[in-house]
């Protein structure tokens, strides 16, 4: 969602303010405003587009000042104008605040505040908090108790900063629900939505809870609990990450270099195997149902877990997407409900975890962010180590939580008896494969993808089409061409084609189809059979297939040969393929890859 940045410190920070909205910039995008501080009054710039665009626009480097808050925004209240882009100033010009999250009760708020004379000039939730602010500080002149007062009446989800004339060298800031954190420097503190806001100045953090407000100076910070205003002393926390890995290192796109990361961080990710997964295995073994939850890709990470599940143990475990969970969850003490999430801060997902905490159920998860709110809330966390993820489009990261899945699932197998010891023995060394087979395709087939995508990128629509647990790679590979690309794809599983499906195969219509290793007899009998049907209606099939014996010019239109490999880590290969195909027909296209539209990462809203 939106993305909040803020920087006191000793010198001109103007630069610093830059670079750390800048590197939120993937959290949203389509506006972009700071508020500084000149001496005592506040300095405003604001425009919708991207950071580097306003701030060219606006001469905003030019801006000397020693205090700033910045912010980038994804719109959820009121249009992309520069009316509805933060800061948002109080009347009087003197509190100017920066929020991500939605005021729930915003409506009754800007209703009274209006009535008592407060104009608005946006159409935002966030504005009501810079008039609360002022007709707060009026009363009694404070401006801590303004803000406790303010945060007592605002209902809803928000991590807030602003900074005021009335103490010029102080950023204060609080949180409930969206995630808020500080930077602890010498001389210099930050506050950003995460560490990448002051990664490259400072590895120490302080992680704000929800209920609690800061107030930051150059060479001080203090953390309260808004409930009764008592100093919390925070522990800091120190950033694992490197702030090189979050560059883009010489390729075009961020989601191009997560993709090739993808050796390491299946690496990584088997590392894992003698971590915490056993403490995860017992867990599953103990519960009387369990769930896997996540939402957009990471719900089909979900599915995938299903399927691998099934496949390697006794357990038949349904995914929910989160947004859908309340309505189809039924949680107890004995349920384990078991969430995938690479920001740890995805707002739906945060609250299924905490209905299910409530109902007294377990809770585990897999979360690429550390200390994020889920890595904190659930029972048990497995950190999947795949670093920082960038571009909005998340590749590398569901990619290692499939690994981490199918480890997990190896376990519980063996544990219970599903699989031997050999066969475990025999899976664990395919999933060692995995690095360097992926290594070889992006070293190898990634020009002939790119020629691929090139020819085909004025297709219309796409059907991505896969069986068993091929299913999932398809869903999950037309979600990155629909987010990336914006080119109409649909995943379903084969055995839907003959169930009406097959009335849309015309020249507008194009398939294309996960084939199975050969050795999958069933499944892969029963995906030739789907292309049979597609090319029976003279439909375009692209097929991506391990057949390395030749082309089949007859069965495909299109087909891309893959070596052969283990069965188990075929469809983790093919996703491989689909992301790669998303980003070829995207950059085709011309599409703005690392920010498409309408999508923001982190999503802390519901
Ligand atoms: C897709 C994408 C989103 C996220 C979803 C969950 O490429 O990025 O669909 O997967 O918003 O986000 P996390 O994993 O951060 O919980």
């Amino acid at each position: 969602m939106c993305g909040i940045s803020g920087v006191v410190g000793l010198k001109n920070i103007s630069q610093l303010l830059f670079e750390g909205i800048k590197n939120l910039e993937y959290r949203g995008y389509d506006s972009c405003g700071v508020a500084m501080m000149n001496k005592t009054h506040l300095i405003i710039k604001k425009d919708v587009g991207e950071v580097e665009e306003v701030y060219r626009k606006h001469n905003i480097l030019q801006q000397k000042s020693n205090i700033g808050i910045a912010h980038t925004r994804w719109a959820t209240h009121g249009k992309v104008n520069q009316n509805n882009t933060h800061p948002f100033t109080s009347v009087d010009g003197n509190f100017a605040v920066v929020h991500n999250g939605i005021i729930s009760n915003y409506h009754k708020l800007r209703d009274q505040l209006n009535k008592e004379g407060y104009k608005f000039v946006s159409e935002t939730d966030t504005e009501v908090i810079a008039h609360l602010l002022q007709k707060f500080f009026k009363k009694n002149r404070n401006i801590e108790k303004a803000l406790v007062r303010t945060l007592n009446l605002i209902e809803g989800t928000f991590a807030l900063a602003f900074i005021c004339t009335y103490l010029p060298d102080h950023i204060f800031c609080a949180k409930r629900e969206s995630p808020l954190m500080l930077g602890v420097g010498d001389e210099i503190k930050f506050v950003g939505s995460d560490f990448n806001a002051f990664i490259d100045y400072t590895k120490n953090a302080v992680i704000l809870d929800d209920g609690e407000y800061a107030i930051i100076s150059r060479d001080s910070f203090t953390v309260k609990n808004v409930l009764n205003g008592e100093e919390i002393i925070k522990p800091i926390t120190k950033i694992e990450w490197d702030s090189e890995t979050s560059k883009k290192g010489g390729y075009p796109h961020y989601m191009l270099k997560e993709i090739y990361e993808q050796p390491q961080t299946i690496s990584n990710a088997l590392d894992l195997e003698n971590s915490n997964l056993d403490q995860v295995v017992k867990m599953f073994a103990k519960a009387e149902s369990s769930y896997f939850l996540g939402v957009g890709t990471t719900f089909y990470v979900a599915k995938y877990a299903q399927y691998i599940f099934s496949e390697l143990t006794q357990k038949h475990i349904p995914p929910i997407s989160s947004d859908e969970f309340l309505s189809l969850a039924n949680v107890n003490k004995k349920t384990l409900v078991f969430a995938m999430s690479q920001s740890g801060e995805t707002f739906d997902t945060s609250s299924a975890l905490k209905y299910s905490r409530s109902k007294g159920a377990k809770t585990a998860a897999i979360v690429n962010v550390m200390g994020s709110s889920i890595a904190r809330m659930v029972d048990e966390v497995i950190l999947q180590g795949s670093g920082p993820e960038i571009c909005v489009i998340s590749t590398k990261a569901a990619l290692s939580q499939m690994v981490i899945l199918t480890l997990l699932a190896m376990k519980l197998g063996l544990k219970d008896k599903v699989i031997t010891k050999k066969t475990y023995q025999g899976h664990l060394e395919s999933l060692k494969e995995l690095p360097g087979i992926i290594q070889g395709i992006l070293n190898e087939r990634s020009g002939f993808i790119h020629r691929l995508a090139n020819k085909h990128c004025k297709n219309k629509n796409w059907l991505y089409l896969g069986r068993g647990i091929y299913y999932p790679i398809a869903l999950e590979s037309a979600l990155k061409m629909k987010e990336v690309a914006y080119v109409h794809a649909e995943g379903m599983p084969g055995g839907f084609l003959k169930h009406g499906t097959l009335a849309m195969i015309d020249d507008d219509v194009s398939s294309i189809v996960f084939v199975p290793p050969e050795e999958k007899k069933d499944l892969y009998q029963s995906t030739i059979h789907s292309i049979e049907e597609i090319r029976a209606r003279s439909g375009f099939v692209l097929g991506i297939h391990f057949n390395e014996q030749g082309k089949n010019h007859q069965l495909f239109s299109e087909e891309l040969i893959l070596p052969n490999v283990p069965s188990l880590i075929a469809p983790l290969i093919q996703l491989v393929i689909g992301q790669l195909f998303a980003y070829f027909t995207a950059t085709s296209l011309k599409r703005n890859v690392d920010k498409p539209r309408s999508l923001a990462k982190s999503v802390t809203v519901g």
